[in-house]
C-alpha cells in the first residue's frame, strides 16, 4: 500500500510556530514518526510540505493511479481552497484531512472545510499524533 503525505502552507514552520496550538515537534520530526509507523505496517510513504496551492493542486492531480491514499494537512487552504478540493474530486484518489488543532475549537473561519465534501474523513486535533492516527485509518479501511 502506498500513502503519500501532503503538507500546505506555514507547516514547514512547526516546532517555532505558535506551539501552545500546534505543539513543538517540527515537520522533521512528524515524518520520522510516520516513516517508523509506515515501516512497521509495510506501507510506502512520501511525505511532501509546500507554501504554494498550485503545487499541492499539481501533486494531488498526479497521485491519480500511483498513490492508494493522500493524507492532507492543507491548513489554512482548508478554508479558502475551491482549487483543492476540484483538485481532491478530479483525482479520485481516497483523500484523509487532517489538523494538528481541533480547528472547531478555534476561530469561526476555521470551522468551515471546504475539503471536507470530498475526502474520505478528517482526524483533527490529536497535534502529532493525528498524522499517525490517519496512517492507521488508511490501512484499515484499505483492507476493509
Ligand atoms: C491546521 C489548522 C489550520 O486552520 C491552520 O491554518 C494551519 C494548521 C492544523 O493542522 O491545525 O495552518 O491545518
Amino acid at each position: 500500500m502506498k500513502i503519500l503525505y501532503l503538507n500546505g502552507p506555514n507547516l514547514n514552520l512547526l516546532g517555532q510556530r505558535e506551539p501552545q496550538v500546534y505543539g513543538r515537534a517540527t515537520l522533521a520530526e512528524i515524518e520520522a514518526r510516520v516513516r517508523a509507523q509506515a515501516k512497521k505496517r509495510k506501507v510506502v510513504v512520501d511525505f511532501r510540505q509546500s507554501n504554494l496551492e498550485g503545487q499541492l493542486v499539481s501533486w494531488i492531480q498526479e497521485a491519480k493511479g500511483k498513490w492508494d491514499v493522500i493524507v492532507l494537512n492543507a491548513a489554512a487552504y482548508t478554508h479558502t481552497s475551491i482549487a483543492l478540493r476540484d483538485a481532491i474530486a478530479a483525482a479520485g484518489v481516497p483523500t484523509i484531512e487532517i489538523h494538528l488543532s481541533n480547528v472547531h475549537a478555534r476561530e469561526d473561519f476555521r470551522h468551515k472545510s471546504l475539503i471536507a465534501p470530498v475526502c474520505l474523513g478528517q482526524i483533527l486535533g490529536f497535534g502529532a499524533e493525528s498524522y499517525l492516527l490517519a496512517l492507521e485509518a488508511a490501512v484499515n479501511v484499505n483492507k476493509s
